[in-house]
């Protein structure tokens, strides 16, 4: 989004933002279980215009081998942005910023898995944002976690996410991207149902302290209604699913993953982790 495309208000005198949404409204959101034939675990989502991939693979044996876990297996999670996702071309060599996100979305996805079933052994998790229009952390979370449950990863449960800002004072639920821009503030967070235990909880922005206490309730309400969503999704990827699809295939290309996967993570990654 160029300077340019900067709306005059994010909220219009009948309280509704840009898209036309009440602050309390989430995006349109559509998840999709199942949709890529290669990985063990897959998930897509759409959330307003934002579009992610997200692709599982193991539980497997662990490379490079320095990074083993002797009590459990380590949740590898890579995000990455299309060069092609945001309106300025972006540079294919990752980035600050994606690091950062990866390592926060395995912290917000880690309280829900059973790794210590599996120790020494890596559960990747790649996610690829192919288009970003705000909230990609958020969506990520959404769309991993539903991957990891098509993988067969043991989960305690799906983990939901989402994010509540701030524009011209009030308070808007899951930000788009000029809200993410020109807004106030952003709060991402991600619960782990039923007990709605938070596993992530970021801040950008200065919030009151009531803010904060309503944004948060804002989010894990809506939290809940993502936890819905992805059950739902779960539950149509099963009824549509043949046994046929389940039978065995032949992984020879095992080795090409693993030589592939410093590519993916850039050099830097193996040898800093
Ligand atoms: O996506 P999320 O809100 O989790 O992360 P952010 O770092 O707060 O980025 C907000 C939004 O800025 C993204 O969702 C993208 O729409 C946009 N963005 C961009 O246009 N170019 C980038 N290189 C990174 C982010």
């Amino acid at each position: 989004m160029s300077p340019d495309d900067k709306p005059d208000n994010l909220i219009n005198a009948e309280g509704l933002r840009v898209d036309g949404r009440r602050p309390d409204e989430l995006r349109p959101v559509e998840m999709k279980v199942g949709v890529l034939k290669q990985a063990d675990g897959s998930a897509s989502i759409r959330q307003g215009n934002t579009y992610i991939l997200a692709a599982v693979y193991g539980p497997r044996e662990l490379h490079p081998r320095h990074l083993t876990l002797n009590d459990r297996a380590y949740l590898r999670v890579v995000y990455r942005m299309a060069t092609f996702s945001v309106p300025d071309r972006k540079r294919p060599a990752p980035s600050r910023r994606e690091r950062e996100i990866s390592m926060v979305i395995a912290n917000a996805l880690e309280p829900a898995l059973f790794l210590e079933e599996f120790p020494r052994a890596v559960v990747d998790v790649f996610i690829q944002v192919i288009q970003a229009d705000g909230g990609t952390r958020c969506a990520s979370i959404n769309a991993a976690s539903l991957a990891l449950a098509d993988a067969g990863i043991p989960m305690r449960t799906l983990v939901p996410s989402v994010a509540v800002g701030k524009a011209q004072g009030t308070l808007l639920l899951d930000l788009g991207d000029a809200e993410d821009k020109y807004g106030e503030g952003d709060i991402p967070l991600a619960t782990l149902p039923p007990q709605d235990d938070i596993t992530l909880l970021q801040q950008d922005g200065h919030f009151t302290k009531e803010e904060l206490l309503e944004a948060i309730e804002m989010g894990v309400t809506a939290c809940k209604y993502m936890h819905e969503l992805q059950k739902e999704a779960l539950k149509q990827a099963y009824a549509k699913r043949r046994p046929a699809d389940d039978a065995e295939v032949d992984d020879e290309d095992d080795d090409d993953y693993e030589d592939d996967l410093e590519t993916d993570l850039g050099e830097s990654d193996l040898e800093e982790e």
